[in-house]
């Protein structure tokens, strides 16, 4: 159930997050921490966490990051893993709970706008893009951050720097009615809204940060085996809206990934190049 009101400059992204995809996120979890987690560690070698630290995890999600840095900063640290999202947070209790991990505890908060406790250090595996309005998350979270405190997260470059995201995509595009999915609005609030890296360091300047790295990252990301990729790929991303607005042309959709998919496999599943920005910001 959500306990924060859709309200504040990030209402649609609440109503978005409980009520559209957190949901899906929640049940599908294993897959996305199967394809996300080497970038999440990337980052998290950049925040560099040490025992005893107190770290905020920003956009938390289902938690498999906030448990990862609990382990490294130990049972006397402290990781608070902030997010908007009900079930995802559901989930990632649940997960601490059974790790042990009692150095954990979870908000469901708007990072924007939150008054945090005091932290060494903030990460965030994809969990920034959101922001209606980025200047003033940054600043808040900066606000957190103890003197010789940093943040580190990672976020994706450009749909275009994506092909796992762009192959499924394109392989669909010809099926559907009418045009293509609409055009991202370059800086929009979503999962491409620091695609440009200098917009990005920009933002950060401006949020109060001053020693800043951006970092490209590209690596090969998978979902697992074919039939795990393809079923993850209907449910999530712009190919997951596309199986949910035409549930006459699943069949279709689906085929026309797992033709695209299969043109990848490799000993190791399905695997397809990523671009992300590895970002440290004190
Ligand atoms: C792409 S998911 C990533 C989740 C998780 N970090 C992971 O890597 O699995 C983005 C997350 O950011 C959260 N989020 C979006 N806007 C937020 C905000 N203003 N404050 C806190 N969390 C937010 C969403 O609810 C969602 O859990």
């Amino acid at each position: 159930m959500t306990v924060l009101e859709a309200s504040g400059p990030n209402a649609a992204q609440i109503t978005y997050w409980n009520e559209v995809v957190g949901p899906t996120w929640a049940a599908m979890h294993d897959a996305l921490d199967g394809e996300l987690g080497v970038l999440g560690l990337r980052a998290i070698e950049r925040l560099a966490p040490r025992p005893d630290e107190r770290l905020i995890d920003i956009g938390c999600g289902c938690g498999a990051t906030t448990l990862e840095l609990a382990r490294r900063v130990g049972p006397a640290g402290l990781v608070t893993g902030a997010d908007i999202s009900a079930p995802m947070l559901d989930v990632a209790r649940r997960r601490a709970a059974d790790a042990g991990l009692g150095q954990t505890r979870f908000l469901q908060v708007d990072a924007q706008t939150h008054g945090f406790d005091a932290a060494d250090g903030a990460f965030s595996r994809f969990g920034v893009m959101f922001f209606a309005d980025p200047v003033a998350a940054f600043a808040n979270i900066r606000r957190a951050l103890k003197q010789g405190g940093r943040l580190a997260f990672v976020c994706w470059q450009s749909l275009e720097n994506n092909p796992w995201m762009t192959v499924p995509l394109a392989a669909i595009t010809p099926l559907l009615p009418g045009a293509a999915p609409p055009p991202i609005t370059p800086g929009a609030p979503g999962p491409f809204a620091f695609a440009d890296g200098e917009r990005l360091r920009g933002l950060l300047a401006a949020a109060g940060f001053t020693e800043i790295e951006v970092s490209s990252n590209r690596e090969q990301i998978g979902w697992g085996d074919l039939e795990t990729s393809v079923n993850t790929a209907l449910r999530v991303g712009p190919v997951g809206v596309a199986a949910r607005e035409n549930p006459d042309l699943r069949p279709q959709i689906r085929d026309a990934v797992r033709a695209a998919f299969a043109a990848h496999q490799t000993s190791e599943g399905v695997r397809l190049e990523s671009g992300s920005w590895i970002v440290r910001a004190a």
